[in-house]
């Protein structure tokens, strides 16, 4: 089987953060106000209101989830309330809590006002997950002095803080920690038009000069992330740079996206491979993702966290009660015939 971590890496279309190294990359890249954060119109409205209506009442902001696909800008936006706010951020993740006492102390160090991030919200352990429902909602933790029959419980006061958690899946979280989000905001894969704009911003900072129409031409690449935008641009830049072309044109693009398999909408090997499969050995579908897993020797939850999102967006493929399906779309961009439809048409 193949570890998730391992194929992350090597795959430049994966929406997945990548090492410390590169992710100093995406923060120079990464907006620091809201006026520059490009793309989700909503939340940006609606954000911005709550914002400027705390801070007139000089109070933290109320929690907030952010929730949607990997590598739309979550962490940026948690990075850029913060900013708006004035206000001190303290980042860490679900996963990287073990105990409640790792969680107590991350609380009992922060001052008023501050932000605190936690990414993967679902991955939080529930013991852990028990601490932060009195934290976020009476800004206070029972700790437990002692062992034994001489216990006792002592309520901790907490400043005021802003808690932001962000999740790929909206679904785990348990209600009584959902119900504490006073804000919830969805995020949706970025239309191209904005993923264009991204790309140019990024590139002006990398002070790499790209056409327009290259730039068209790497947004539709680019599996409507901005994350992915930027990664594609670097490794055009490479592409570029080794050529000693001093302008990035569509021509450059193309290459870089030929050499690295992937197609005109942003599909590399593996989503074809799993559209591919479906419907070669299982007739499109329905089938199972333990099935799929297996046929592709590839993780279930790196199918459904990381391939499924984008392939759904574009309606290639459809979850149902019964398994995955791939559509008629599908089968019209790998250029294969959908039979299913014989089938329906024989049969009325
Ligand atoms: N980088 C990542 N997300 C971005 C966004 N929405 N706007 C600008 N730059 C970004």
């Amino acid at each position: 089987m193949i570890q998730r971590d391992e194929t992350l890496k090597t795959r430049v279309v994966a929406p997945a953060a990548e090492s410390a190294e590169f992710s100093q990359f995406e923060q120079t890249l990464r907006p620091k106000s809201i006026t520059d954060y490009i793309g989700q119109k909503e939340i940006k409205r609606n954000l911005t209101v709550f914002i400027e209506a705390a801070k007139k009442r000089k109070e933290p902001l109320e929690h907030v989830l952010l929730h949607g696909p990997a590598g739309l800008g979550k962490t940026t936006l948690a990075y850029i309330i913060a900013n708006e706010m004035g206000a001190a951020v303290k980042i860490t993740s679900g996963p990287a809590m073990e105990r409640q006492g790792d969680l107590a102390s991350i609380l009992t160090n922060l001052a008023q006002g501050d932000v605190l991030f936690i990414d993967e919200i679902h991955r939080l352990r529930p013991v852990v997950e028990e601490v932060l429902y009195s934290a976020m909602e009476d800004f206070a933790i029972d700790i437990m002095l002692g062992k034994g029959p001489s216990a006792r419980a002592v309520r901790l006061n907490l400043p005021r803080f802003t808690l932001i958690g962000a999740t790929t899946k909206v679904s785990m979280l348990s209600s009584p920690l959902r119900d504490r989000f006073g804000n919830v905001f969805k995020f949706n894969f970025y239309d191209i038009d904005d993923i264009k704009k991204i790309a140019l911003r990024s590139a002006k900072i990398l002070d790499c000069e790209i056409e327009e129409a290259a730039a068209q031409r790497l947004a539709e690449c680019s599996r409507q992330t901005p994350r992915i935008a930027n990664r594609l641009l670097r490794r055009v830049r490479d592409f570029a740079q080794y050529h000693n072309a001093k302008v990035v044109g569509e021509k450059v693009v193309d290459q870089t996206m030929e050499s690295l398999g992937i197609d005109a909408l942003g599909l590399d090997g593996m989503d074809r491979d799993i559209l591919r499969t479906m419907i070669e050995k299982f007739r499109g579908g329905p089938v199972g993702l333990n099935t799929i897993s297996s046929a592709l020797s590839e993780e279930e939850e790196t199918l459904e966290d990381v391939y499924e999102p984008y392939l759904i967006q574009l309606g290639f493929l459809e979850r149902t009660p019964r398994g995955r399906m791939v559509t008629g779309h599908g089968y019209n961009h790998l250029g294969i015939e959908d039979s299913r439809n014989q089938q329906r048409n024989l049969i009325n």
